[in-house]
């Protein structure tokens, strides 16, 4: 299939225009929203709905998010909303939040993966909110990446793993948050957190007073997540990634990537600015195949962790070491990314020493 590619920095107006009729006629586009890119098409038509589960390779058992134009559009989506759901509805959208809500019967099982609710997000990018309300139906869109690769935050990486398999790629430039939305359940008494996002769980506190997190979110594999996709392995480059957390990680990282370039070891490392330079200054360019930093705070974290997974892939690293970051505000969504992208391989640097968190098959190096 062609591909049609528009940049919308030409003729915004008409490229709308005709991505939204391919979205009527049952095809698939993706375009950028404030979060990630989507791959989407008409969530109540479940033909069209298949093509985007066809076209990441995404198991049929995860459901997709209905994307809405204007809050009253929910209200044909679902049967009913609670006080809570309201609550958040009217404080956070458009933005970074998705809600669970009971499903009205015009959602196909395609979209919903058989499941009695439906998530439904209202995105507050100029583009996607324009695309949306030219499509004039609920469009349905999960991240625009191939199932199991980092989600895609500008269109070049949209095109990398789509071309050739859908009608179109709207190219609205680099997304701002560059994590995917907050999912929050709010069928349940307290409404809770399945996917961690754009909306902090601080955001949601002091909106609702208690909110609970999915317990699975903690990375232990004998808990079922209530979000079907939070079970899959998810934003992983090819080399194995571990990750060192605590307030000593900075110091323990540099000392265990001094040693993997000693022995030779064809390393890549994930770091903030400051031990970027610190790395460079020690190495030199030599000591590892690629350094990438992802900026100074947890915003630039947030915007750049994909970009920055996807791009290890091009320098074959044998192994990839990573910093993290604390898990308030936005940390306890880039660390939920980080933590899976790694496979819960987390080393923890404190009190001076390093332990292990979780996961297993740690080489010396490492541990120091
Ligand atoms: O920021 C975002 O949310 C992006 C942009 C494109 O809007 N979309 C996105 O979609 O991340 P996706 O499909 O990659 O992730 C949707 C998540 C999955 O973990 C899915 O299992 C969960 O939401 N989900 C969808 N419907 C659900 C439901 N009815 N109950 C529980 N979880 C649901
Ligand atoms: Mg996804």
């Amino acid at each position: 299939m062609e591909t049609k590619f528009w940049d919308l920095k030409k003729d915004p107006h008409r490229a709308i225009e005709e991505a939204a009729a391919l979205i009527r006629a049952g095809e698939v586009v993706a375009f950028p929203t404030e979060t990630v890119y989507g791959l989407g098409a008409d969530g109540l038509n479940g033909t069209a709905v298949a093509k985007v589960f066809a076209a990441k390779g995404r198991p049929a058992d995860n459901p997709l998010i209905l994307h809405v134009s204007a809050k009253e559009q929910i209200r044909n989506l679902t049967t009913g909303l609670s006080a809570n759901a309201q609550a958040l509805i009217d404080t956070f959208w458009p933005g970074p939040l998705t809600v669970v809500v009971p499903k009205a019967p015009c959602v196909p099982d395609e979209t919903s993966a058989g499941l009695d609710t439906v998530a439904v997000r209202m995105p507050s990018h100029p583009v996607a909110n324009a695309f949306i309300a030219a499509c004039g139906c609920p469009v349905a869109a999960p991240s625009a990446n191939i199932s199991g690769k980092p989600s895609p935050t500008n269109a070049a990486d949209v095109a990398e793993d789509m071309t050739g398999k859908i009608a179109g790629i709207l190219d609205g430039g680099s997304c701002g948050i560059g994590v995917e939305s907050t999912v929050v359940d709010t069928t349940s008494p307290v409404p809770t957190i399945l996917r961690p996002g754009g909306i902090t769980r601080e955001m949601l506190e002091s909106l609702l007073g208690a909110v609970e997190i999915d317990p699975a979110l903690s990375g232990n594999p004998a808990v079922r997540p209530k979000a079907p996709g939070m079970k899959y392995r998810h934003y992983a480059p090819k080399a194995p990634l571990y990750i060192y957390e605590g307030p000593e990680s900075a110091m323990r990282l540099v000392q265990a990537v001094e040693r993997a370039a000693r022995q030779g070891i064809r390393t890549g490392v994930l770091c903030d600015d400051r031990t970027e330079k610190e790395l460079q200054a020690l190495l030199g360019r030599t000591g590892c195949v690629a350094i990438l930093s992802w900026g100074a705070d947890k915003a630039d974290l947030a915007e750049t962790l994909y970009t920055q997974l996807r791009k290890f892939d091009r320098f074959s690293p044998s192994v990839i070491l990573g910093m993290g970051v604390s898990e308030t505000g936005l940390g306890l969504a880039v660390m939920n990314r980080m933590r899976k992208a790694a496979g819960f391989n987390i080393l923890l640097a404190r009190d001076g020493q390093v332990t292990i968190r979780s996961g297993s098959g740690f080489p010396d190096y490492m541990l120091g």
